[in-house]
C-alpha cells in the first residue's frame, strides 16, 4: 500500500519521471532515526495539546519504537513510492498502528519544519564527531611537535629560505587553525540549537502545540522566533558546509608541505608505509596519496560550499523545492572528512623527520642575515642601515660562494666598522633561534610554552 502524504486533490498519480526526480530517499534515508525522534516529542507535544488520549500517545510511541527497530535492523527501508524520509516513515507507521491512528501523528507539523530540524540534529551531532576527529589531529601535531623540539628548519616566505625555524614551531602552525576550526564548530552550534518544529509549512500551528517542549526534547534550548525563517533558512547549513571547506583548505596546506617534504629534493621526511602508496608499474614509488587526496578533497570541499550557496542565492521565501538541494552537498562534506580525517591524523603521526637534513639546510640561503640586522640595530646602527650592511654581506658571500659565517673578522670590518667579532654570536642557527624569544617567537622556551597551551586547548574541548 502507497501511502502518498498530498493524495486528495489529484486525481491520479505523479508520473514515473517525477517519482524519480522528486525522490530523496536515497540519501536522506540516514535521518531516519532523527524524524523517528522528532515524531516521539511531536506525538507527546499533541497529548499535551490535547489531540490525544493517552492510550493514543502509548501506542503511538510503542509504534514508532517498533518503526525504529525495523529501520535499524534493515526490516524496513524505503521504496521509489516513498519520495522522501518522512513519507517512507508515515508510511512504516501506519503499517504498524494502523491507519486510524497513524493517520493523526502528522496533525500540525509538515515536511518543511521537520527536514530543517532534523538536518540540524544530524549536523549537530557529526560536527561534535568532526571535532573530536580535528583534535586528534592536533594532539598528533603537538606529539611531533614534542618528539622534535630541538629540531631546526628553514623557515620559508614565498617557498624561499628566510629564517630558521623551530620544526616544532612549524608543525604548531598548521596545529592552530584546526584549534580555530573546533572553534567554529562550537560557535556554529549555538546558531544551529535552534528547532524549527511548530513553524509548520511557513505560518506556524493552529493546533496549540508548544515547540518549545518540542526543542528541549530535542536537545535543542530554542525554537525559531520566526516560523517562515524555520522553514525557509539555511544559513546554519551554508555555514557548516563552510567551516567543512575551511577544514579542507587548512588540511590541504598541510598536504602541500608533505607532498614537498616527502620528495627526493627536500628529503625532510619519510611517510610510513601503512600510510602511503606503491606505483602498478614503477617498483621504487613511495606516494603520499594521502596528502594528495586530502588536496583534492578540499577542492571537492568547496565545491559542496559553492553549491549550496548557488542553490541559496536569490531564493524567495519561503520554503521552495529548490532548498532539498542543500543536503547532498552537506552530506557529502560530512563523509569527506569522515573518511579522510583518520588517515591524514595516521599519516601525521606516523611520519619520521629527517633531522640531519632540516638542520643542514637550516642556515643556508643566507638565513641568518636578519639576525646581522638585529644585532647591528641592538648596538645603536638605524635598522635600515643594518640591513643595507647585512645586505652587503650576502653579496660578499655570493661573489665568493661562501655562507656568512665563513666571513673572516677582515671582511666584516671592511664591510662596516659597526661589524665586530661579537656579531658571529648570532650566526648560527641556535643562536638565530634563541634570539626570537618574544612571545609566539620560535625560540625554544616560548616554543614549549606554546605547545603546553595548545596540549591545553586539546584537552579543553
Ligand atoms: N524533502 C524535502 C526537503 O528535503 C522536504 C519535503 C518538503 N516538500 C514539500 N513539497 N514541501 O527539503
Amino acid at each position: 500500500q502507497v501511502t502518498r502524504l498530498w493524495g486528495g486533490r489529484f486525481a491520479g498519480g505523479p508520473s514515473e519521471a517525477l517519482a524519480r526526480l522528486s525522490l530523496s530517499t536515497h540519501f536522506d534515508w540516514r535521518l531516519a532515526r532523527h524524524d523517528i525522534a522528532g515524531s516521539r516529542a511531536h506525538a507527546r507535544v499533541l497529548r499535551r495539546a490535547g489531540l490525544l488520549s493517552a492510550e493514543e500517545l502509548d501506542a503511538m510511541l510503542a509504534g514508532l519504537d517498533r518503526l525504529e527497530e525495523d529501520v535499524a535492523s534493515g526490516a524496513f527501508t524505503p521504496v521509489l513510492e516513498d519520495e522522501d524520509v518522512h513519507t517512507a516513515l508515515e508510511r512504516g507507521f501506519i503499517e504498524r498502528v494502523g491507519a486510524d491512528l497513524g493517520g493523526r501523528l502528522r496533525a500540525g507539523r509538515s515536511r518543511n519544519d521537520q527536514i530543517v530540524t532534523l538536518v540540524r540534529m544530524y549536523l549537530r551531532e557529526q560536527a561534535r564527531a568532526i571535532a573530536a576527529e580535528l583534535l586528534d589531529l592536533v594532539a598528533a601535531l603537538a606529539d611531533q611537535a614534542e618528539a622534535h623540539d630541538d629540531v631546526a628548519m628553514p623557515g620559508r616566505t614565498h617557498l624561499q629560505h628566510a629564517q630558521p625555524v623551530l620544526l616544532a614551531h612549524h608543525l604548531m602552525a598548521h596545529a592552530w587553525p584546526l584549534v580555530r576550526d573546533v572553534e567554529r564548530l562550537r560557535d556554529w552550534d549555538r546558531r544551529a540549537a535552534v528547532s524549527a518544529y511548530g513553524s509548520g509549512a511557513l505560518a506556524g500551528s493552529s493546533l496549540g502545540l508548544d515547540p518549545e517542549a518540542v526543542a528541549t526534547e530535542l536537545g535543542f534550548p530554542s525554537s525559531a522566533e520566526n516560523s517562515i525563517d524555520g522553514t525557509a533558512a539555511r544559513d546554519v547549513v551554508a555555514e557548516f558546509s563552510f567551516v567543512a571547506a575551511m577544514i579542507g583548505v587548512d588540511l590541504s596546506r598541510i598536504s602541500e608541505e608533505v607532498i614537498l617534504w616527502a620528495t627526493k629534493e627536500f628529503s625532510f621526511v619519510t611517510l610510513d608505509d601503512a600510510f602511503s602508496t606503491g606505483s602498478s608499474i614503477m617498483p621504487q614509488k613511495k606516494n603520499p596519496d594521502i596528502a594528495e587526496l586530502a588536496r583534492g578533497k578540499a577542492g571537492r570541499l568547496v565545491g559542496d560550499l559553492a553549491g549550496l550557496l548557488t542553490t541559496l542565492k536569490g531564493l524567495p521565501l519561503a520554503y521552495n523545492r529548490d532548498l532539498q538541494e542543500d543536503k547532498e552537498p552537506v552530506f557529502d562534506a560530512v563523509d569527506t572528512l569522515d573518511v579522510l580525517l583518520p588517515a591524514f591524523t595516521g599519516m601525521i603521526a606516523t611520519l619520521r623527520f629527517n633531522r640531519e637534513r632540516m638542520e643542514e639546510l637550516a642556515p643556508q640561503g643566507f638565513s641568518l642575515a636578519t639576525d646581522i640586522a638585529e644585532w647591528l640595530v641592538r648596538r645603536g646602527v638605524p635598522f635600515r642601515e643594518a640591513h643595507e650592511i647585512a645586505g652587503a654581506c650576502v653579496r660578499a658571500c655570493e661573489e665568493r660562494g661562501i655562507d656568512l659565517p665563513e666571513l673572516t673578522d677582515a671582511d666584516f670590518a671592511a664591510i662596516s666598522p659597526h661589524l665586530t667579532s661579537g656579531v658571529r654570536d648570532v650566526l648560527t642557527v641556535g643562536g638565530s633561534l634563541a634570539s626570537r624569544a618574544s612571545k609566539g617567537g620560535t625560540a625554544p622556551e616560548r616554543v614549549a610554552e606554546q605547545l603546553e597551551r595548545l596540549r591545553g586547548e586539546v584537552a579543553r574541548h
